[in-house]
């Protein structure tokens, strides 16, 4: 799929999330936010992967707890086949809840090492009990093992008899108890070695295709996300800065951040790397605490200038692209995003 097309099943509008800084241990005072979320906006089509970009701390796990309700956002919608979610609680919110899971990046520390691995995939039928009736659990675990390529006589071990690629399979297999529609993937490969990283991410395009399902795929590296996202969002403090198709991103970045990002991405061929100009950013990422005013990648652009820090510059197609037509034409979140392609990737 390159193209989303029809209604999106989960749509993010204008979500916040700050985190209240206090000071004092008896009597806390208020000292401000950390706005690890500050304004997010993206849509997820059915059976689309959305990759998610951005450096440390830029609020992509946020986004995620959000997205499963782990955290309740200050404000903004999230919906879920039109109906937002994002303020469910009890019989509602377990019925959404089952039909978007989660994997998570450290599969060191995300599954309960005193569990077997039958008891941590079924985990989710205690809940759910009627997904999987009590007598046919343990079957149904063994056919989720062999979903994931583990061995099915391998369900009364525990976490720590496995290597880390398998632990991964573990935990995708228990995202993939309730028969979900949406999986998010907060960096579910990052805590891998690089040549088991394929493996899985092998694994879970094969899972996309068997179940139809529809994944938000989050890492901070554009290399590791090429390979499976339709789509790719990139975030810088809190937001997206630019979002479009793998070709608009990779081939076409208008955003200077995009641009700053792929410049670092290694590039097989000698030849292409040695024309290519990397960029190497000014400064460090400000705190979420006090991101800077207008566009909050300021500081760090080469291209800012006063109206950066005065005005706020939209997520949308910038007017002196529309001319430019597809793939330049693509949501960026830039007063001065690029109309011809200055770093490519290929
Ligand atoms: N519960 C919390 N309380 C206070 N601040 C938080 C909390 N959770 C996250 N933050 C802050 O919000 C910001 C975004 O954090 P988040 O974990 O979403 O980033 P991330 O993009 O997932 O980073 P990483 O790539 O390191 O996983 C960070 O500054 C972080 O310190
Ligand atoms: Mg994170």
């Amino acid at each position: 799929m390159s193209e989303p097309h029809g209604e999106p099943i989960l749509e993010v509008t204008d979500l916040v999330k700050h985190f209240p800084l206090t000071q004092g241990i008896l009597f806390k005072r208020n000292i401000g936010a950390v706005k690890a979320v500050d304004g997010v906006s993206l849509s997820l089509y059915p059976g689309e992967t959305l990759g998610i970009v951005g450096e440390s701390g830029c609020g992509k796990s946020t986004v995620a707890k959000l997205l499963m309700n782990l955290e309740s956002p200050t404000s903004g919608t999230i919906r879920y086949k039109g109906e937002d979610i994002s303020r469910l609680s009890g019989r509602a919110l377990k019925a959404v809840r089952r039909n978007i899971q989660m994997v998570f990046q450290d599969p060191y520390t995300s599954l309960n090492p005193r569990m077997t691995v039958g008891d941590i995939i079924g985990e989710p039928f205690e809940i759910h009990p009627d997904v999987a009736p009590k007598g046919s659990r343990r079957a149904r675990v063994r056919e989720l093992l062999d979903v994931v390529g583990l061995n099915p006589e391998y369900i009364n071990r525990y976490p720590h008899q496995f290597s880390g690629g398998q632990r991964q399979r573990i935990g995708i297999a228990r995202g993939l108890a309730l028969n979900p529609e949406i999986i998010v993937a907060d960096e579910p490969v990052s805590a891998l070695d690089v040549s088991v990283q394929a493996q899985v991410i092998n694994l879970m395009e094969r899972l996309q295709n068997e179940f139809g399902l529809s994944y938000m795929f989050i890492a901070h590296d554009l290399s590791i996300v090429r390979h499976i996202s339709d789509r790719v969002g990139v975030m810088y403090l809190g937001r997206v800065v630019e979002i479009g198709s793998d070709e608009e991103i990779y081939r076409f970045p208008t955003h200077p951040y995009t641009q700053a990002l792929l410049s670092a991405v290694p590039v097989p061929d000698p030849v292409a790397s040695s024309r290519r100009e990397r960029i190497i950013l000014a400064g460090d990422v400000p705190s979420p605490a006090n991101p800077p005013s207008g566009c909050h990648f300021r500081t760090r652009c080469w291209k800012a200038q006063q109206k950066c820090a005065d005005v706020d510059p939209p997520l949308v197609v910038p007017g002196h692209l529309l001319a430019e037509g597809p793939p330049v034409a693509h949501p960026s979140a830039c007063h001065f995003a690029a109309t011809k392609p200055e770093v490519r990737a290929d």
